[in-house]
């Protein structure tokens, strides 16, 4: 008799152990999950969908519900990647206890693998709770959107005395029990110092190539958007041109009643040439 072997989907246990580099990006959406799931190793879906799917102006309008719907449509559209979902602001902040609810029941209704949350020395204790009670976490550590008032604005973190508060961070998110963090928008040399001291991946946007992995931004490094992207982004595409392009062809031949032509349509004569 044959034996029927299913490729395992990776795992928080699998990533960490991995002798490569993660390879991740976020993805909101079943047909998007589909295409970069062969590809990846992590796919997050990640509340930057509040501003890269809903237009808003932050994350900080992001709700559970809107995490679960996005959550539940990457699962679906995955087998190979495991898959992190933020926990959106608000929502986990007041007590570990919160943090807990939403986190089950997250992990309840979409099957992913891990949750994702913002913030270092503060949010230790959650952490802690979080992971003695079976819920897989992922740090997030310099630039924390959700806290773009109180860091005054998008920008990059870790010049001069704010490193050391970094530093603690990442120690103190390690020490909690995350399996790892990622470092967003921060100073290189910080970023390598930090990827160098744990012993837990770190997962690098706007950090360094010497972090355990990269993610980005899917929209971002498909070129979907014609707006401002960080400096940290590379466009390994130019979609956003492309869907231009098809959009204005399709435009054009609505109007000159050249589509839908015999093809697409049913019992139409098609034209003597
Ligand atoms: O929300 C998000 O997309 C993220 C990534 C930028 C890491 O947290």
């Amino acid at each position: 008799m044959s034996k029927h072997v299913t490729a395992r989907r990776h795992t928080p246990r699998s990533l960490a152990a991995l002798d490569a580099p993660i390879v991740a990006l976020t993805a909101y959406t079943t047909p998007m999950a589909r295409l970069m799931d062969p590809h990846c190793d992590l796919l997050l879906v990640g509340d930057s969908l509040g501003m890269v799917v809903y237009g808003m102006d932050s994350t900080l309008a992001v709700t559970p519900e809107m995490m679960i719907a996005h959550g539940q449509a990457v699962v679906r559209g995955s087998k190979n990647a495991c898959v992190a979902i933020d926990l959106p602001f608000g929502s986990y902040q007041q007590s570990p206890q919160q943090a807990f609810a939403v986190s089950a029941e997250i992990m309840a209704k979409t099957g992913a693998g891990c949750v994702k949350l913002e913030g270092g020395v503060e949010m230790a204790e959650t952490v802690h709770f979080l992971t003695q009670r079976g819920i897989p976490v992922i740090g997030h550590i310099g630039l924390k959107p959700q806290a773009v008032h109180t860091h005054g604005g998008f920008r990059t973190v870790g010049r001069g005395s704010e490193a050391e508060q970094v530093m603690q961070d990442a120690k103190a998110i390690e020490a909690a029990g995350a399996f790892s963090v990622v470092i967003e928008s921060t100073m290189e040399p910080l970023a390598r110092e930090i990827s160098e001291t744990l012993s837990i991946p770190t997962i690098g946007i706007g950090a360094s190539p010497a972090c355990g992995g990269q993610v980005l931004v899917g929209e971002d490094m498909l070129g979907l958007f014609s707006d401002f992207t960080p400096r940290f982004v590379k466009r390994f595409a130019a979609i956003g041109e492309q869907v231009d392009k098809a959009v204005a062809e399709y435009a054009a031949a609505v109007r000159d009643r050249s589509f839908p032509g015999p093809e697409q349509c049913v019992g139409m004569p098609k034209k003597e040439s």
